[in-house]
């Protein structure tokens, strides 16, 4: 059986730890060569190269802080030199935005650095790279972003981080009208709560624990491959009809009142 994603280019931000890590090793294992972009974690990043290949696969490493000014420019420097390093070109196939910051501030505390840092890496760099990306991605390519469940129902806890994912999904519906001729798909898949480093408050105590749990249908907290296989369908040729589409990943969370 041949790999779903064998010949293809993806480009996953964030994907040094947590969700894009695992999207990163998944997207590889399903055959396709992988950008693994990191902002602070180089080490990081190059372990997931590591063991990307240590298990057949192929990646390299592409850094960029997206809370600079020139975030875009400088992610796709380093990519378009490494893409033309490897293939003659700077073309690719599937662009994961992944990358997030969730600074745990209710609405009274939030100040204007905070909400400037969450708009800049969540939002504003996010469009930017998709607009670069845009130009780059080829025929029957894919773009598929990280929202989160605290969209359809805030987490007063994160306020700010919770109203500005709601963008994702509004740029979404428009790109996929946009990029529809081009047979490119664009989706958001919103998770509930995940065990990584964001979502440690829920994660790393039986309280924070026992909340989620509290919400979610399925009663066992969600791992980061729960959230990569639902990419990896969208990214995928299985997933070529789905576009223009926020999908819930949460384990069925707060879904009555
Ligand atoms: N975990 C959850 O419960 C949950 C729930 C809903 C939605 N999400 C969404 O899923 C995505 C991934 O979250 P996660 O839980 O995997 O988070 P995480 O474990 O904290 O990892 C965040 C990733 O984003 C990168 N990143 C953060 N700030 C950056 C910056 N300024 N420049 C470049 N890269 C930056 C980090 O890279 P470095 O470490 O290299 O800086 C890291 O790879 C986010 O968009 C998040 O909003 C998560």
């Amino acid at each position: 059986m041949s790999n779903p994603l064998t010949g293809k280019i993806a480009v996953v931000t964030g994907a040094s730890r947590g969700i894009g890590r695992s999207i990163a090793e998944t997207l590889a294992a399903d055959g396709a060569l992988v950008a693994v972009h990191y902002g602070k974690n180089k080490a990081s990043a190059d372990e997931v190269v590591a063991k990307i290949k240590a298990a057949g696969g192929d990646a390299f490493v592409i850094g960029a802080d997206l809370s600079k000014k020139g975030a875009a420019q400088a992610l796709f420097a380093g990519l378009d030199q490494e893409l033309t390093k490897r293939t003659g070109d700077v073309k690719f196939d599937i662009l994961v935005n992944n990358a997030g910051i969730a600074p745990f501030v209710g609405f009274t505390e939030t100040t204007e650095d905070v909400l400037d840092e969450i708009y800049t890496v969540n939002v504003k760099s996010l469009f930017l790279i998709t607009q670069e990306a845009v130009k780059r991605l080829k025929e029957g390519g894919r773009i598929i972003s990280t929202s989160t469940g605290a969209v359809r129902t805030p987490l007063p806890a994160v306020a700010a981080y919770s109203m500005l994912k709601a963008p994702l999904d509004n740029l979404t519906k428009s790109l996929a009208v946009e990029l529809g001729p081009r047979a490119i798909t664009v989706n958001t898949v919103a998770p509930g709560v995940i065990n990584t480093d964001m979502a440690a408050a829920f994660v790393s105590n039986p309280e924070g624990q026992a909340f989620a749990l509290g919400k979610q249908a399925l009663k066992r907290i969600g791992q980061p491959d729960d959230i990569a296989d639902v990419v990896a369908f969208l990214a995928g040729p299985k997933g070529r009809w789905v576009t223009g589409q926020t999908i819930e990943a949460s384990g069925g969370s707060a879904l009555t009142f």
